[in-house]
């Protein structure tokens, strides 16, 4: 069966994913329409969705029933454009010619040109596994000027009922889930910051507001794009919902230079009918088999000396906490922020990357050495877009930085964004990145970014070209330096997870999630972050208690079972651990190595959601294993909790725990496990389950 079918009668085109459809057609005036993306439908049953019109045509409105593929302005359109251009002589309408479709490389690609002007829109359509990805591309022989070019827009069949879901939050308190009634009217999530962002991450899920975590038919997109972005709601009086999305933000527009062609990122759509926890499982697979370079490696359990040292790093500390990392069973070693230049605090050096010569009086081969004598890989920490106005980079090139004329420049955590929209400053970074890399034999980049974009702008270049060209050049340095140091593996960081998405996911094999790594905040962090990326991407890291950051105290088990629920890494200041304290680290590192690749490459199911409850559950199941883990946050005494039931196994199947008692299936999917959470602060569990 073809994933791709084409009605050449209707003018309709029909792409199949293993359960769902997606459907559209050109009108008569060569407007693409949308027909259908829901529950699996052939041809003939999406030509019949498509001669459906909408009764309550009026002169105010858009005729019939179908919302455009990729709207524009020109005839009765009245919506968020998706696509908006400017031609020289003032025309912004848009009017269509068709030009034909073509399956290259199994991507649709359906050609459009303007009846009048020298541009040509190609819209791209790709079947992913469950996904379907989308994207844009542009190409004009004149100049054109670009106000919006959307990657994509999606319509869902009609409901009753809206539902948004989407995620808020803020530097140390990324992800947070919220689900609400999609308000009549337009909903604009965005980032103007340069940034992905910790604000609101790039992904939107819809439902009819019937959608549980078991389930209901939820639709939701994510756009692969590491910088700004704008996804507009639009959900009319009559009940339409539609959104469109892609990079950049509201004033940001670009000029189309003739014969260059302008292509969108990926905006990826999932249909799913069996509710959110089937969408997130299904994200997670997209991930693992589409997006990230490695999914079949296991990530290495990392020891990062940021929260043990500070800024106080030189070769003897890092040296003896390398050394206790080890002990513990760490696989890498990562030396953080202020090896480098004038970098020891965060007012001066940044820009300047070499080793700072009183820090590390021989260079860092002693130290990498030292790493690789204890069997561990070694990494390094690393800011390339970033300078501090005091450093020999700045006094050499303030040009560099991202400014305008005439006004200030905003520093942020004293520090000046380097403008790698210029091809001179992408070619300077991508250099020194490349020769430390080779030069000291890294085995890994922690790629840190800490500061939102402000006076944007780029005198004798195009202002508005840094939004995107910025973005393209950190793609392409992550890329090349990959390509050219093969074993090379890279962290994706920004203050934590400002800078999470599909697009910095494929092309780093994990990611900093938050700089918060208090356990039981990280507890909602890491929910929200498994909405659609997968754990085995989600690096947390067990820290002191207090907890550096918010003061709170909890159980060495708590943090570890909490971090383990991920890619788990040691952060805390290790001299300062009980003997008791490493003893009880080093077994739980010697469990998460048993159990990692279930965690990391399982299937996750989640038993609770923690905005609702104390106690929060989650489960992986990989083949005939299964892991669960357990966290009750501090509740009531005498408040019962509810034990959360198993799911994903099967009912007729016995499976033994750790202690070797054996389950029945349909025991552990009916009443779940009785675990023994004493008291009524922290506690937590973990228990292994092996089909026998
Ligand atoms: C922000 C990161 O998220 C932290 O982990 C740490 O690397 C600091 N930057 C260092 O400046």
């Amino acid at each position: 069966m073809s994933l791709v079918e084409h009605d050449p009668a209707n003018r309709l085109w029909l792409l199949r994913t293993p359960e769902s459809s997606y459907a559209f057609r050109l009108d008569a005036g060569d407007r693409p329409r949308h027909v259908h993306w829901g529950p699996p439908l052939t041809l003939s049953q999406a030509t019949q969705v498509a001669a459906r019109r909408n009764p309550a045509d009026s002169s105010f409105d858009e005729p019939g029933d179908e919302r455009q593929e990729l709207p524009a302005e020109g005839g009765a359109f009245f919506g968020v454009a998706a696509l908006a251009v400017r031609y020289e002589d003032g025309t912004s309408a848009l009017e269509w010619r068709y030009d034909g479709f073509a399956i290259e490389d199994g991507t649709l690609v359906v050609r459009l040109v303007d009846r009048h002007y020298p541009l040509e829109l190609s819209l791209h359509y790709r079947l992913r596994g469950d996904v379907v990805e989308r994207w844009t591309s542009l190409r004009a022989d004149q100049p054109v000027s670009l106000l919006r070019t959307d990657s994509a827009a999606w319509t869902l069949p009609r409901r009753e009922g809206a539902r948004l879901t989407r995620t808020s939050g803020a530097w140390s308190a990324e992800y947070g889930v919220l689900r609400e009634p999609l308000p009549v009217g337009e909903t604009t999530l965005t980032s103007r910051r340069g940034v992905s962002s910790h604000q609101v991450n790039p992904w939107v899920m819809l439902d009819a507001g019937d959608a549980t975590e078991t389930s209901g038919e939820v639709w939701s997109t994510a756009l692969a794009w590491s910088g700004s972005w704008r996804i507009t709601v639009e959900h009319t009086h009559t009940g339409r919902v539609t959104w469109t999305g892609g990079f950049g933000h509201e004033n940001v527009a670009w000029q189309l230079r003739p014969g260059e062609t302008w292509e969108t990122p990926v905006f990826a759509g999932l249909y799913a009918a069996d509710g959110f926890g089937g969408t997130s499982r299904r994200w997670h697979a997209y991930v693992r088999e589409f997006v990230q370079p490695h999914p079949e490696e296991l990530r290495p359990i990392v020891y990062n000396s940021w929260e043990a040292t500070g800024w106080d790093v030189d070769e003897r500390t890092e040296t003896e906490l390398a050394a206790a990392a080890a002990k513990l069973g760490a696989e890498l070693f990562v030396m953080d922020d202020g090896w480098f230049g004038a970098r020891t605090g965060d007012t001066a050096g940044l820009g300047d990357w070499t080793a700072n010569e009183q820090r590390f009086p021989a260079g860092l081969r002693p130290l990498v050495d030292a790493v690789h004598a204890h069997g561990m890989k070694f990494g390094l920490w690393i800011e390339p877009e970033m300078v501090n106005p005091d450093s020999d980079l700045y006094r050499a090139h303030p040009d560099w930085v991202l400014h305008m004329a005439n006004r200030e420049r905003t520093t942020l955590r004293n520090q000046l964004v380097l403008n790698f929209a210029r091809p001179d400053v992408a070619d300077w970074a991508h250099q020194w990145l490349d020769r430390l890399v080779g030069e000291h034999g890294i085995d890994y980049l922690k790629w840190d970014m800490n500061r939102a974009f402000t006076e944007a702008g780029w005198p004798g270049g195009e202002a508005g070209r840094v939004w995107v060209d910025h973005v393209r050049a950190v793609h392409r340095i992550l890329g090349r330096l990959r390509a050219d140091h093969p074993t090379l593996r890279i962290q994706g960081c920004a203050g934590g997870g400002g800078r999470t998405d599909l697009g910095i996911l494929a092309r780093t094999d994990e990611i900093w999630a938050s700089d918060n790594t208090d356990a039981a905040d990280r507890i909602t962090i890491q929910h929200g972050y498994g909405q659609v990326y997968p754990a085995g991407t989600m690096s947390a890291w067990v820290t002191d208690s207090p907890n550096p950051t918010t003061g709170r105290e909890a159980p060495l088990s708590f943090r570890f079972h909490v971090a383990m629920a991920g890619v788990l890494g040691l952060g805390g200041d290790l001299p300062r651990w009980s003997a008791a304290e490493l003893g009880e680290a080093a077994s739980l590192v010697a469990l998460y190595k048993e159990i990692r690749p279930v965690v990391q490459h399982g299937e996750l199911y989640r038993l609770a959601d923690p905005a609702k409850s104390a106690l929060t559950a989650v489960q992986y199941v990989l083949a005939g294993e299964v892991v669960v883990f357990f966290w009750r946050r501090p509740t009531e005494f005498a408040r019962p909790v509810t034990p959360p039931r198993l799911v994903g196994l099967a009912p007729a199947g016995r499976y033994r725990d750790q202690d070797g008692v054996v389950h029945d299936g349909a025991v552990l999917l009916s009443h779940g496990l009785d675990v023994d959470l004493p008291g009524s602060g922290y506690a937590s569990a973990v228990v292994r389950l092996t089909r026998v």
